[in-house]
């Protein structure tokens, strides 16, 4: 086998797991999620998930990665523990099922972009209308196929001089552009009942509907830092042994929490100063509730190309990491060439995304079983793999490149074995509710 590839720096490892955090989990979903389970409550239980739960979770798929040095399946062969590929099988899977309607999510975004240009939603239709006419369809279908090409060509371009270069300009754009339209949200009169609502706990409602807010959280807390998709386990396994996994998973969670929260810090404002419903949920809500706002604001066309702009680098830098989580297991174990990898696998999930492209149902279906079914049950795999299966040699793997670290080590350890699994298990079972028969 030729040899594998890494990353560059350091930086360019962060830069690209961030990437792939950053996503719609963050812009689109985080922001409704707190709508939907009683704002500010919500973003304290979610920032205590990240912490507790999602942080030990993310350096559990670390360890796996750069212990093995090799793709998110064939991992398990590396550590000598074969029968636990399935999780890893799992992850890639699960990779490979989200990466079909993220990309048709993708190619709504990319049509925003233009429509905000041209102003196709800010008079007849309006916003409402526009979405239901863009969302399914053979432009729906198009628009698909422009966001997984794009994704495949950098994906084909390899670990450093795709993925890496790619997300190195674009993480500091989201983060420019997301300060800066914060900062225009933070002018609006009207906008500060949007804070209140974001930032004002109300431990009554937590306590009230503890059963639904926690795992919420919890599951916004692993989708959002890219776990049980295999990701981190593949970003991982590009990197060198002197890496301090401990401190680039705390910069990767911080990181990712920070653009959640400024996300919120522009939607809310924007929303409550237009008089904007929030509590209105479903695939389509960023879309139609966003852009209502914008049509009534001063350059709200500009205003709509930025923030929709945002969206899709965002997007984009997600799918790159979805696709790579497949090209690396093909290209470790096949002879094929990564540029002919990625554009074979990209027409099977074109292909396989076409269904979400046409019927919104089946878009709705296909997230509901990646993120209620696959994720959770993947991540499972992985915590108890790590935990208990792996145990010493993970401390062992953890404590590289860190100089020591031995009490936080065990600690981390003990917390997967218990709390981690305990919490990310209830998720899965609470999260089974929400699983429904495709809509045939
Ligand atoms: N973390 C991404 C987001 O917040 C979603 C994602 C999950 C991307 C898994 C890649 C892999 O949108």
């Amino acid at each position: 086998m030729a040899d594998r590839e890494t990353w560059a720096t350091r930086l360019g490892f962060i830069l690209a797991s961030v990437g792939s955090a950053v996503g719609l989990g963050n812009i689109w979903r985080f922001p409704f999620q707190t709508a939907e389970n009683g704002g500010a409550a919500f973003l304290a239980v979610y920032l205590a998930a990240v912490v507790i739960i999602g942080l030990p979770a993310l350096l559990a798929e670390f360890v796996i990665g750069r212990r093995a040095n090799i793709n998110a399946i064939t991992a398990f062969d590396r550590l000598d523990k074969p029968n636990w590929k399935a999780v890893g099988a799992l992850g890639v899977l699960a990779g490979f099922w989200t990466m079909s309607y993220y990309s048709v999510v993708g190619g709504w975004v990319i049509r925003y972009v233009f429509g905000s240009a041209t102003g196709a939603y800010f008079g007849d239709p309006g916003p409402a209308d526009y979405f239901g006419m863009i969302a399914s369809g053979l432009d729906a279908v198009f628009l698909h196929f422009v966001f997984m090409a794009v994704t495949v060509g950098i994906v084909a371009l390899g670990v450093e001089d795709g993925i890496e270069k790619a997300t190195k300009l674009m993480v500091p754009s989201i983060v420019v552009l997301m300060v800066g339209l914060a900062a225009y949200a933070a002018t609006l009169p009207g906008g500060g009942e949007g804070y209140a609502f974001f930032l004002t706990p109300d431990l009554g409602t937590i306590v009230a509907n503890f059963e639904t807010v926690v795992p919420a959280a919890v599951g916004q807390a692993l989708f959002s830092l890219s776990l049980g998709f295999s990701v981190m386990i593949t970003y991982a396994s590009y990197l060198g042994k002197d890496e301090n996994l401990g401190t680039d998973g705390v910069s990767i969670a911080a990181f990712n929490t920070f653009v959640g929260v400024l996300a919120g810090f522009v939607v809310f404002p924007l929303l409550f100063a237009q008089g904007v419903e929030v509590g209105d949920a479903g695939a389509g809500a960023v879309f139609v509730s966003v852009a209502s706002a914008f049509v009534d604001l001063p350059f709200g066309r500009v205003l709509g190309v930025v923030f929709f702009g945002v969206v899709l680098i965002a997007a984009l830098s997600s799918a790159i990491s979805l696709l790579e989580v497949v090209v690396s297991y093909v290209v470790d174990n096949y002879r094929f060439s990564r540029p002919a990898t990625a554009v074979g696998l990209g027409a099977v999930l074109f292909v396989g995304g076409i269904p979400s492209a046409m019927y919104d149902g089946w878009l709705g279906w296909f997230d509901t079983v990646a993120v209620n079914l696959l994720l959770p049950l993947a991540a499972l795999g992985v915590v108890f793999f790590v935990g208990w299966v792996m145990a010493g040699d993970a401390v062992d793997e953890i404590r590289q490149g860190t100089g020591g670290a031995e009490t936080l080590s065990v600690v981390w350890l003990w917390s997967l074995r218990t709390v981690v699994l305990v919490a990310v298990a209830g998720t899965l079972v609470l999260s089974l509710q929400g699983l429904s028969a495709p809509p045939l």
